[in-house]
């Protein structure tokens, strides 16, 4: 099987199973067309989110790693009336470009946007008492997935889903030697994880049109 097998299959499946959204388009469009790098979710995987905050019943959304806020906006309108998400994003160029994308796609009174390093970010929201969220979806710097993690523990309450993209990493997570810092991240997280109490967790590889990867999926307990 090649990777033009998987892009197909996921065009297949897509033009088949997903409305047209001339909004997300837009996001992707606007995204590149400002040079970001062009690493949001598949759109089959930006519907799993929808699924996914849908059939959890989340009201709030916590989303690490915003980009051009093509997956925030998947979430953002799966939430119910009310419901709020709150995205985290470093780099000012990309919460720029976000911000712009969450108007045009009509869900921007339901999404705030934190720029700034998103570990103070988290550490802000626990100050102030925010959250907790019933969904948190971590994707960004590879390298600090246990913090962020271990931060959205913090925020959660029995009943949160955490969802953690890009985990498999192209079948390179099980290289022991690895030097590359953002496997190493996302090793030090499934060695926590499985000694971690709080959560029932797995972890699915995936492949597709972003290639071969996979993510982890946990349900707080406590
Ligand atoms: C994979 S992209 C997010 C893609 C987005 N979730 C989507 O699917 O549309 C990761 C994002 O995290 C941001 N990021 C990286 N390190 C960060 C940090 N320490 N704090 C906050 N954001 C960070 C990057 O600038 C980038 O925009």
């Amino acid at each position: 099987m090649s990777h033009t097998t998987w892009s197909d299959v996921d065009s297949y499946l897509c033009g088949r199973l997903l409305a047209p959204s001339p909004e997300l388009d837009a996001a992707l469009q606007s995204s590149a067309e400002a040079s970001l790098p062009a690493i949001a979710v598949a759109p089959n995987q930006g519907k799993l989110l929808d699924v996914l905050v849908r059939a959890s019943g989340a009201r709030s959304v916590l989303e690490i790693g915003t980009l051009g806020a093509y997956s925030t906006i998947w979430m953002a309108r799966a939430l119910p009336k009310g419901g709020r998400l709150i995205t985290l994003e470093a780099v000012a160029k990309h919460a720029d470009v976000a911000q712009a994308n969450l108007e045009r796609a009509g869900v921007a009174d339901k999404v705030e946007i934190r720029r700034g390093n998103a570990l103070e970010s988290m550490h802000q929201l626990l100050d102030e008492g925010a959250g907790p969220f019933d969904f948190v979806f971590i994707d960004a710097d590879k390298e600090n997935t246990l913090p962020y993690f271990t931060l959205s523990l913090q925020l959660s309450h029995p009943g949160t889903v955490i969802f953690v993209d890009n985990v498999v990493r192209n079948g390179s997570l099980i290289d022991e030697e690895t030097n590359d810092a953002q496997v190493r991240g996302m090793r030090e997280f499934v060695d926590h994880a499985r000694s971690e109490r709080r959560v029932e967790i797995t972890a699915v590889q995936t492949v597709g049109s972003k290639g071969y990867d996979g993510f982890a999926i946990a349900y707080v307990t406590a």
